[in-house]
């Protein structure tokens, strides 16, 4: 038996895996987001600390053999924030988050000071994105100067609990990938960009693949849990990049596509991909000499939930439910009557890197009644997520099926429509639905013996179901993409001029 913890964005949720890769309890607990500031995200790492050690107590309970079956646990969760520790491995300041806007100066300042995007793509394979934790490192140092020099150790999120689990500084390599300052490539700290940027790399942790040993548990956990004495923790992953290997997609071939409060285009590659421009992201995969490459909307199934959030305040007797709002959306037809929603609600990442734009209707008139509000943001965030696809495909991503996965996908107009919009047989998957939790009890499973590698792992992985495009919708759909992917460019200037107003 497994245990995979998934350190998420709002729900610490953990899961137990047996050897068939059958999912056999789960626990989950929640913390707060801490938003100081427009643009700002953070939370306080014991709270990540005290919802995993309730998880974690919660699971073992509810196990057959109350824990002591469990074999081996793995880790992941959100990735790029920044916790920043002192010499007793104490937080500093709440964690910045990965949607945390703060730092974007910064991130054009590294650009700069090492020579320009081509410089730092050919050192790390990544743009320095606002939310990659190098751009948040600088903030940190520029703006909390007495902080950053009591600091010892930088952590990502799942890393921290790490710390907590084994008393190790350790992270993998995908999550390494996702910090900016990691030679993707090599799978190894860039030297030569923390040289530029004066970052001293004793700051930063050890790095291991997915799979391998970080340390064993701590006796004391290990009774609290009711866990076997000697247990391992294994390195595990960044969510986005995890989530994507549960789905089963490690080798080049199937896409995935990801609706949760975020959108994740993504797909394995067997080469370290070149990413000109730097339009997507590019990870080490969780499995020894693979790589991963995503475009990430930062609204998604996001989007979705603003508008039952502004269309239902909390003192409405009458709150307007999803179902509800999905119910209106089916009955408006595909196109919304030409209404179109553009979904950068937190500013976009791809397939725009664009921290500046906002979400909009376009074509809104009196005829347009809530049903079409609803189907336009669906569309609109699907259309978003098409023309990511079509970024990762100039960057080298095949595209020979679609596997969907995320919050979203367990509503069938969601993967319809999304068969639709791209004219792609589209499927879901069994491992999907625990998301990362799953791919980091895999990875753990991997690491302990119970499966040999990934691929062995994978084969209790199956389709669970299929949706194929509707020749009407996927004509109309054409003609609203086209509409839709010449937006941005044209509202650039509106969108620069808008946001100097804040
Ligand atoms: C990936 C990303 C998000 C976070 C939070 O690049 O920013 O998926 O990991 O889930």
């Amino acid at each position: 038996m497994l245990i995979g913890i998934d350190l998420g964005t709002s729900t610490c949720k953990v899961i137990a895996v047996d050897g068939n890769g059958e999912v056999i309890a789960k626990a989950s607990r929640d913390y707060p987001m801490i938003n100081l500031r427009q643009g700002w995200a953070e939370q306080d790492p014991a709270e990540w600390w005290r919802a995993t050690d309730e998880a974690i107590a919660s699971l073992t309970a509810s196990l057959p053999q109350g824990g002591r079956e469990v074999t081996g646990i793995g880790l992941c969760g959100q990735m790029h924030g920044l916790t920043a520790l002192d010499a007793s491995g104490e937080p500093l300041r709440h964690a910045i988050l990965w949607n945390d806007q703060r730092c974007a100066p910064q991130c054009d300042w590294i650009t700069e000071q090492v020579g320009g995007l081509d410089e730092l793509l050919r050192m790390t394979r990544n743009r320095m994105l606002p939310g990659y934790t190098g751009g948040k490192i600088i903030w940190f140092r520029e703006h909390e100067p007495e902080l950053f020099d009591r600091t010892v150790r930088i952590l990502n999120p799942k890393d921290f609990l790490r710390l907590r689990m084994t008393g190790n500084y350790i992270t993998d390599v995908s999550d390494a990938s996702g910090t900016g300052l990691f030679d993707v490539e090599r799978r190894v700290w860039s030297d030569e960009l923390l040289a530029k940027l004066e970052i001293d790399k004793a700051l930063l942790p050890d790095v291991v693949e997915s799979i391998e040993d970080t340390g064993t548990l701590l006796p004391e956990l290990a009774r609290r849990w009711n866990l076997p004495e000697g247990i391992k923790v294994y390195g595990g992953g960044g969510d986005a990049v995890i989530q994507t290997t549960a789905m089963g997609l490690v080798d080049p071939g199937p896409v995935g596509f990801t609706i949760g409060t975020a959108g994740i285009v993504a797909g394995g590659a067997s080469n370290c991909p070149e990413n000109p421009g730097g339009r997507v992201q590019v990870s080490c995969g969780n499995a020894p000499g693979r790589w991963h490459i995503m475009g990430v909307s930062l609204s998604a199934g996001g989007a979705f939930h603003w508008l039952r959030d502004a269309l239902a305040p909390a003192t409405t007797t009458d709150p307007v439910s999803f179902e509800r709002l999905v119910g209106l959306a089916k009955e408006v037809t595909p196109g919304s009557n030409g209404l179109l929603f553009l979904p950068y609600l937190l500013g976009e990442r791809s397939p725009h890197v664009a921290p500046e734009a906002s979400a909009c209707w376009i074509g809104l008139t009196p005829m347009h009644k809530l049903g079409h509000l609803a189907r336009s943001v669906m569309e609109g965030v699907l259309l978003n997520m098409r023309e990511i696809l079509e970024v990762c495909t100039q960057a080298g991503v095949p595209c020979e099926r679609i596997v969907a996965s995320g919050g979203a996908s367990s509503e069938s107009l969601w993967l319809q429509m999304l068969a639709d919009v791209l004219n792609r047989e589209t499927v879901t998957v069994t491992g999907a639905t625990e998301g990362g939790a799953y791919g980091a009890a895999l990875a753990a499973g991997v690491g302990s013996g119970t499966w040999s590698d990934f691929d062995e792992a994978l084969t209790s992985v199956s389709v669970e179901k299929t949706f194929v495009p509707q020749q009407a919708s996927v004509e109309t759909y054409e003609k609203v993409f086209a509409v839709h992917r010449g937006l941005y460019d044209q509202l650039r200037p509106v969108y620069q001029e808008a946001a100097a107003l804040c």
